[in-house]
């Protein structure tokens, strides 16, 4: 596996250093929007609710809620892209079903990448058909490239250049998820056409 690896992006180092300002930052923000409606962030479990993009957003999600001491809940929401042309998402699907009860919640919508929007596009859009108090987006990366579909996060751990990318729960072809930090590959062979 380590012989693929071209390059690192972004080491374990600046990935650890990211996530937790990434952590401390979110927190400020719920546990003030909490208090601001009478609430003690510590003590209402019920006030926050965060929603992982799986398969992707796994490991970023495990390290980031270690970084948020407020009282919050998870669950998990299953994306699947399509890979269209080499590795170019083309399309975004719901896979099984979507979380309920986010209405009057705050909610935070956590994903590995924002590439064509299509994806965080359609978390977004069902989660606001719930009415929570709030949705805000945390990604840990975000391609400079032109979306597909408009999507926006108010919280960007890196921004990278338009270049595949694996590692820290990103795969290729469902591989190197488990790279503990974020590198581009040497040569990208799709073996399938499967959703990945
Ligand atoms: P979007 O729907 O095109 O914005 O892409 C979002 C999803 O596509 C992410 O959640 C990833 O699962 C996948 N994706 C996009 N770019 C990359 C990449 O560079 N490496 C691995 N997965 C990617
Ligand atoms: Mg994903």
């Amino acid at each position: 596996m380590r012989e693929d690896i071209d390059r690192v992006l972004i080491s374990r180092d600046e990935l650890r250093a990211r996530v937790a300002q990434l952590g401390r930052a979110l927190s400020e923000e719920l546990a003030e929007a909490v208090r601001s409606e009478g609430a003690d962030p510590e003590a209402h479990g019920d006030r926050v609710v965060l929603l992982p993009v799986m398969t992707g957003a796994m490991v970023f999600a495990a390290d980031l809620i270690r970084e948020m001491p407020i009282k919050l809940s998870i669950a998990a929401v299953t994306v699947s892209s399509y890979v269209g042309e080499s590795t170019r998402s083309a399309g975004a699907d719901l896979e099984g079903l979507f979380p309920k009860g986010l209405g009057g919640r705050h909610v935070v919508i956590i994903d590995d990448i924002l590439d064509s929007g299509r994806t965080l596009s359609l978390v977004q859009r069902l989660t606001q058909q719930q009415q929570p108090a709030s949705v805000r987006t945390v990604v840990l990366l975000s391609k400079r490239v032109e979306r597909a579909e408009h999507a926006e996060a108010e919280h960007i751990g890196f921004e990278i250049p338009d270049e595949f990318v694996v590692g820290y729960g990103l795969d290729f072809d469902g591989s190197y998820r488990n790279l503990p930090e974020i590198v581009t590959l040497r040569r990208l062979e799709v073996s399938d056409a499967e959703p990945a």
